[in-house]
């Protein structure tokens, strides 16, 4: 089995079982993320170039060091030095990449629907690494990863996600992967920070924190994401804090193996306390191990489809 599409453009576009192949294939990639021996020639001869319209650790970091990892030649495009600061246009920058002999452009940008276009543009597969408030296929897809890690699968899994809906693409592509493979998705936000008929995506809305935590298997927290907050939709992060920031407590009302997780940057004492982000619950560090793998599993299939 191959992945269907040259491009990983969100969870809306992959089937359940191209996601479990990429499920599968991390757990091998994992092995080597973990393993002193960083080094396999997978991507040999191949190149990956990250394109990032908006500030990243994780996810530029990881796809870097998951394409170094299997001998691919990466290259990490600083958007504010180069000539896309003269005004060159997305689809002339992703054309002049693909001359060059690119393979794989992953590319973060604030424009919803941005890789879609690059995508269509030019020879090279695309990864969307987060657009505006749309998709981030790969940090769901490290998220499922992490879940089904820890429970073994997803089928009638209570997840419970909690925060700025409204700007999160994390929470858009969990939305989707975790619904597409059986979980069932409940979510709590400020009124102003519920985007209306998000329902319709097949997850619950909650009335309260305690009902989207009760029974949960999995809470995960989101980040509040200032860059996007345009108007005041939260009186202050203090107050958000003390009506929607996860601690503890609320953690007594979960399952008792209950994972923590978040997506990352976290804002400590606003979307949770530390001793929820460093108890023995929380998974936090463990997802991001598990996005190198998850990374390392999507360049390879991209780049094996063409082998195929
Ligand atoms: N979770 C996530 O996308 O983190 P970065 O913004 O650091 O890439």
């Amino acid at each position: 089995m191959k992945l269907r599409s040259k491009d990983i453009l969100g969870l809306e576009y992959l089937e359940p079982d191209e996601m479990s192949l990429i499920l599968d294939m991390a757990s091998d990639m994992k092995k080597i993320v973990q393993s002193n021996m960083k080094r396999v020639n997978y991507l040999q001869g191949r190149s990956v170039m990250t394109l990032f319209y908006e500030n990243s650790t994780r996810t530029r970091v990881s796809f870097e060091l998951a394409a170094k990892y299997m001998g691919a030649n990466a290259v990490n495009i600083s958007v504010s030095s180069s000539s896309v600061a003269k005004g060159e246009n997305l689809i002339d920058t992703g054309r002049t990449l693909d001359v060059m002999g690119t393979d794989i452009v992953v590319m973060r940008h604030s424009q919803p629907g941005a890789p879609h276009l690059l995508a269509k543009n030019i020879r090279a597969s695309v990864i969307n690494a987060g657009d505006g408030m749309h998709e981030h296929p790969t940090q769901a897809l490290l998220d499922m990863y992490t879940i089904r890690e820890a429970k073994g699968g997803f089928e009638g899994l209570k997840v419970a996600i909690i925060g700025d809906i409204m700007h999160s693409r994390v929470a858009r592509s969990n939305i989707i992967g975790l619904g597409k493979m059986g979980a069932n998705v409940y979510i709590y936000a400020p009124a102003t920070l519920m985007p209306v008929g998000i329902e319709k995506m097949g997850c619950h809305i909650c009335s309260s924190l305690q009902e989207a935590v009760n029974g949960a298997d999995v809470v995960m927290g989101l980040r509040i994401q200032k860059e996007r907050l345009k108007k005041a939709l939260i009186p202050s992060t203090e107050e958000y804090a003390r009506f929607f920031g996860l601690d503890l407590r609320h953690l007594a009302g979960a399952k008792k193996d209950a994972l923590v997780m978040h997506p990352g940057p976290v804002n400590r004492g606003v979307e949770m306390t530390s001793l929820l982000i460093d108890s023995d619950q929380s998974k936090i560090t463990e997802q991001v191990t598990n996005g190198v793998a998850i990374r390392m599993a999507l360049l390879y299939l991209l780049a094996g489809r063409e082998e195929n």
